[in-house]
């Protein structure tokens, strides 16, 4: 079976071949057109600039995948395209794509949730192991933060999210009241690299025991409020790499502590840290030290598939036609999809 999965729910335009055979899955190809350089000057994502990139894009890397390869649109089997959470013109772009590609091509076409994606990314590298449930998830990206607890294939409950900004939003929003370029997560990792993460104490939100929710908001004005008193540490180094790798501290000790309590309740043996974030390296050492600690099995994408990318989405359509379950042929994008609401039947 041929997939090619399309992904363009922010500000990526992605393509990938999966190819499933009887026991395994694998990325073929995936290619991933960046947006960043456009957002960069505005500090954050513009959906009509993202919008405009898809239409022009998705045309042009969808021939080139196929090209790379000398595939024909008549060898796929099916087309997967990313059906929501994200911007609604965006993920209009590749849905109506994907819609007309499937129809010319008389194909299936899933829609796939995003965040189910990046659940599954870690499953993208051959190295990595077999899924037993119960699994715990934190998606940690630019646009969710979720701390999940996965029962079985499709089988999903969400125990705690962010009630203001998701964990990356925090890293961009921070990383531009300091006069770093967007995004923000990657730059506050390389200035924290020779930083103190001990230098300034930051506040952690909702540290108290059973609550899985996260507030990143607080921690932001924290760090506003810090710069306003200490400007010298928004200009001069070293004192930007300690505020760099404080914030990175407070961020990580909270997402680890949480993740790691939900699994203690859930009695889970298998971690799942998946989303951009998840190239963190203090957080995927932290997780990955708890789970080691615990005997608990980590699995976490590699860093190309950490962020958007069109296999994770290839990936959870193959996985959907092994399971013999059908598309919904009359799917729709929903910018505000959640996870709990792509229960799957076998
Ligand atoms: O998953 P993703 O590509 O897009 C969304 O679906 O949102 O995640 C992008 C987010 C951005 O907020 C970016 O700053 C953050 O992931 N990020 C990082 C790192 N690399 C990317 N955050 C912290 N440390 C990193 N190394
Ligand atoms: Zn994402």
């Amino acid at each position: 079976m041929n997939v090619l999965g399309i992904e363009t729910s922010c500000d990526e335009t992605a393509v990938a071949w999966i190819e499933s055979k009887e026991q395994t899955l694998a990325v073929k190809s995936s290619l991933v057109s960046s947006q960043i350089r456009l957002h960069e000057r505005f500090g954050g994502v513009v959906p009509e600039i993202a919008t405009r990139e898809h239409l022009r894009n998705l045309p042009l890397l969808t021939r080139q995948l196929l090209e790379n390869h000398s595939l024909n649109l008549s060898d796929l089997d099916a087309i997967a395209v990313t059906s929501g959470p994200g911007l609604p013109t965006a993920l209009l772009v590749g849905v109506s794509f994907a819609r007309a590609l499937g129809l010319s091509l008389a194909k299936p076409v899933f829609g796939i949730n995003h965040l189910e994606g990046h659940l599954f990314s870690p499953f993208l590298s051959s190295s990595s192991q077999s899924l037993e449930f119960p699994a715990v998830a934190l998606l940690v990206s630019g646009g969710h933060t979720l701390l999940m607890e996965i029962k079985g294939w499709g089988i999903y409950r969400k125990w705690g999210g962010t009630v203001d900004d998701a964990a990356g939003e925090a890293f961009d929003k921070v990383a531009r009241l300091i006069g770093l370029p967007y995004p923000g997560g990657p730059q506050i990792e390389k200035w924290s690299l020779q930083g103190n993460p001990n230098a300034i104490d930051f506040p952690q939100s909702f540290p108290e025991r059973d609550n899985f929710n996260f507030s990143f908001s607080g921690l932001k004005t924290s760090v506003r409020y810090f710069l306003d008193k200490n400007p010298d540490y928004q200009k001069e180094d070293p004192l930007k790499r300690d505020l760099c790798a404080s914030f990175q501290k407070a961020v990580v000790e909270v997402l680890a502590r949480k993740t790691v309590r939900l699994l203690e309740k859930t009695r889970a043996r298998h971690l799942i840290l998946a989303g951009g974030v998840a190239c963190n390296q203090t957080l995927r050492s932290s997780l990955e030290t708890e789970c080691l600690n615990r005997k608990i099995q980590f699995h976490r994408a590699e860093s190309r598939y950490c962020t958007d990318n069109a296999a994770m989405i290839g990936l959870v359509a193959a996985e959907k036609l092994r399971r013999g379950i059908s598309p919904d042929p009359v799917f729709d994008f929903h910018p505000n999809l959640k996870l709990e609401e792509c229960i799957s039947k076998t």
